[in-house]
Formats: structure tokens, C-alpha cells, sequence
């Protein structure tokens, strides 16, 4: 198989509840990725975000790295590896250092001494830092400064946004990647990745919220001032509203699924009281008609109760701000008929669904909110991979490496 420079491909690695997606992508000279091969597999290792059998993960993952090999034509032996589950949590945090030279310019060192300070948390001992992203630096009590290496002052302040997860959890994902033959270059928390593919600049500074629906999570990640300033997952997601409708119809889980993707709609208002589908009963010996109505009744009810905990997720995190953003939905969920004007209402604010941008190539197969999160990955460790090759690590875990590059990611998020 052709082996590509390596420092010119990067992969990105989603493991979802659904589907594992593998993608390359090629890194232009102007820094823009171009995705040259996909690999795909259903996800059979995972509950509601969070691995619970890494042998089958590993295998959906080989199968996935596979066809995006065969598709690229590009041996892959490492990737940029989402993750996500119930168990991540993000909590805003700041540091304080005293400016250590005479001359009182602030270096680069200063910049990695603030994020280690504001890197001391106490944390519950199972719990690892997956990201400490910078919000703004403050010099001398001057905010809004996004990159301070260089200015003069003295006293230098960070505002960050920590990402935590289960330490347990994330060795699992870590296990079952390396298992597979793939060495982990850095983890990145699937709703930074999706926004990353699906906010625009202008949503992300006026204060949006992305809402990656999949099929056993809803991941949040609400940005205000150009970077994140809160997380979080609910166990919830497209698979709910799927054995709904199984148990609703009385049919099979599969025949649930194929209904939902064809007739289903978020919005029992949507749909006219004549319009009929066949449905299998369990057994598969008899066909029973319903109306589409009946599916939308079924299916309304659980996306209010997704975004009813999206609310109290807002509640939760004490944001007191508006967003005028809006709410951007991706994850495969986001195909839904009439899901904008639900979450329209619910949330009473402007809705769109996010499909990937940042990326070019391949766009048909790609081109589908579903992908945000793997697309999204990619375009964060393309912006990543440059100082990953200076500094190689064995952790996959931010946490060290990220106080040298601080005021690069800012630029990201
Ligand atoms: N056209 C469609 N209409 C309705 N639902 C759809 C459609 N396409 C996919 N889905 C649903 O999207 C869900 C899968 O979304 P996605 O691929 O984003 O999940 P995932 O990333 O594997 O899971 P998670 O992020 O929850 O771990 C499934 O519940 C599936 O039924
Ligand atoms: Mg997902």
C-alpha cells in the first residue's frame, strides 16, 4: 500500500454509539484539509456514548480504519480519537501568575505557567483533564486578550474552559483504539469537534449552542466570546425515540429504524391525517397499517424530553447570557423531519442544522450533519498535528501538552 509523507495526513477517529467513522485527510499547503477517504462501520461496543466492550470496539474500529485505507490508499497507524459519554463533564476555571521578567514582556513561558495554574482543580481522583482551553487572557486587568506573549505587564490572568472525563472511560477508548493497531495522538471531546465543523466564527462569538444529537447521546457545547464556555452529554438520543417506535408499533427494532429514517417526523402538526404506512408486526407474519401521525405522536414526545434536558442543562451550568447564535444541530439525529421547529419552540431561539464545512473533497459522501463529528476532528488535529510532530507524546491527554500551545488553540475555540 502507498505510504503518504505522514506529516502531509491526518486521521480522525469517531467511535459513536452508532457508527465508527475513519477519515483522512490530506493537509493542504495553506493548512486546509482535504478529505481523501472514509471508512465507515457499525458501532456494536457502546451505550449511550460510553464503551462498554472494547473487544467489538476495537473491532468496529479496524473495520472502519480498513475501508478508509482502502478508500485513501494511505497506511494508518495513528489518529485523532473523539470522545464522549455522560461521564464528561467542563467546568470554567482561572489562573493568576506575577510576569517573570525585568523588562516585564510577557513570554511564552508566562503563557504556559498561567495555564498550569489555572490547570489546579481539585478533582475527584478517577478524574482526567482532556482539555484546558483558553477563554481570554487579562494583563493587568485589561480582558479580552487573546494571545499576551509579547504584550507588557504584570500580573497575567487566564479565564479557561477544563474538559474532564471518567479516567476510566478514557482508557477505554484509549485500549480499544491501540487494540485495533492504532496509537492515539490526541483525544478531543466529539461536541468541540462537531462545533468545530459546524459553528461558523460569527455564531461562536455572539454565543451559540451546538447540539450534536446521535443516536445514544446529545452532546452540548454552548460558546460565548469565541471559545467554549460550557459542556456536557445526556444519555439520550436517536436509538430512544427508535425503540420507542418499536415498542409503540409492536415491531422489530430494525423496522423501527427504517420507519423512522423514511416516514418519521418530529411534529404530529406536520402531518396529515390521511397519509398511511405499513408497519410488520414483531412475529413478521402480519402487516398493520398506521398513519404517519401516529409515528409523529410517538416520536414528539421524546425530543421534547431530549430538549427539555437541554434546557435544564443551560439551567444547570448557570449561563445567564442569551445567545443570539442560536442552537446549531448536527449528529445523525439532526436529519429528522420538523426537528428545527421543535427545537425551535422548545428552546425559543433561532435553529439551524449544522452540516460540515471547514473540509473540501469528497463532499457527497460527507456532506451530512452526521459526519460533523469525524470531519470536525480532523480539522482540530490538522490545526494540532504541526506541534504533535515537534513534541511527540505517549499521553493523548492534552494536559501536558497543551500549556506550549495554549494561544494557538484559542485561535480554534
Ligand atoms: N435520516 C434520518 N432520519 C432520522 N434519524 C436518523 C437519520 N439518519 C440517522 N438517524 C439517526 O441518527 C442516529 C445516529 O446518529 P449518529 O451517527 O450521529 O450517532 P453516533 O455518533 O454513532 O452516536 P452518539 O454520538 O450518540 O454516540 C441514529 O439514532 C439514527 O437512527
Ligand atoms: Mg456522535
Amino acid at each position: 500500500m502507498q505510504k503518504l509523507p505522514k506529516k502531509n495526513v491526518i486521521v480522525g477517529l469517531d467511535i459513536g454509539t452508532s457508527k465508527v467513522v475513519a477519515v483522512v485527510g490530506e493537509i493542504g499547503e495553506e493548512g486546509q484539509v482535504n478529505v481523501i477517504g472514509v471508512g465507515e462501520c457499525a458501532s456494536v461496543g457502546l451505550r449511550k456514548g460510553t464503551i462498554v466492550d472494547i473487544e467489538n470496539t476495537a473491532k468496529s474500529v479496524e473495520k472502519a480504519v480498513e475501508k478508509a485505507e482502502q478508500m485513501s490508499g494511505v497506511n494508518i497507524d495513528s489518529a485523532f480519537v473523539g470522545i464522549t459519554g455522560p461521564h464528561i463533564a467542563s467546568l470554567n476555571n482561572r489562573g493568576v501568575v506575577a510576569v517573570a521578567s525585568h523588562d516585564r514582556e510577557i513570554s511564552a513561558e508566562d503563557a504556559t505557567r498561567v495555564l498550569q495554574a489555572a490547570k489546579v482543580i481539585a478533582l475527584p481522583a478517577d478524574r482526567k483533564i482532556i482539555h484546558v482551553l483558553p477563554r481570554q487572557y487579562i494583563v493587568d486587568g485589561y480582558d479580552g486578550i487573546v494571545d499576551p506573549v509579547g504584550m507588557s505587564g504584570s500580573r497575567l490572568e487566564v479565564e479557561t474552559n477544563i474538559v474532564t472525563g471518567a479516567g476510566t472511560s478514557i482508557q477505554n477508548t484509549i485500549k480499544s483504539v491501540t487494540r485495533a493497531g492504532i496509537q492515539v495522538e490526541a483525544l478531543v471531546f466529539n461536541a468541540l469537534a462537531s462545533a468545530e465543523a459546524a459553528l461558523v466564527p460569527a455564531e461562536k462569538e455572539l454565543g451559540a449552542l451546538l447540539v450534536d444529537i446521535g443516536g445514544g447521546t446529545t452532546e452540548l457545547a454552548l460558546y460565548e466570546q469565541g471559545s467554549l464556555w460550557f459542556a456536557s452529554v445526556i444519555p439520550i438520543g436517536g436509538d430512544h425515540v427508535t425503540s420507542d417506535l418499536a415498542v409503540g408499533l409492536r415491531t422489530p427494532i430494525m423496522e423501527a429504524e427504517k420507519i423512522k429514517k423514511k416516514y418519521g417526523c418530529v411534529l404530529q402538526a406536520l402531518m396529515p391525517d390521511d397519509d398511511y404506512i405499513e408497519v410488520p408486526n414483531v412475529g413478521g407474519n402480519e402487516v398493520r397499517r398506521v398513519s404517519r401521525k401516529l409515528l409523529a405522536s410517538i416520536i414528539e414526545p421524546r425530543m421534547q424530553e431530549i430538549f427539555s434536558l437541554v434546557k435544564s442543562e443551560l439551567k444547570r451550568c448557570g449561563y445567564k447570557g442569551v445567545l443570539p447564535g442560536g442552537v446549531v444541530l448536527t449528529g445523525g439525529s439532526a436529519l429528522m423531519d420538523g426537528l428545527v421547529q421543535l427545537a425551535g419552540s422548545e428552546m425559543n431561539m433561532p435553529v439551524r442544522v449544522g452540516m460540515p464545512c471547514n473540509v473540501g473533497g469528497m463532499a457527497d459522501i460527507v456532506n451530512s450533519p452526521a459526519y460533523a463529528t469525524a470531519l470536525g476532528i480532523l480539522t482540530y488535529g490538522s490545526r494540532n498535528v504541526a506541534f504533535l510532530q515537534a513534541a511527540p507524546t505517549a499521553d493523548p491527554l492534552f494536559g501536558g501538552l497543551l500549556s506550549r500551545f495554549f494561544s494557538w488553540f484559542k485561535e480554534i475555540f
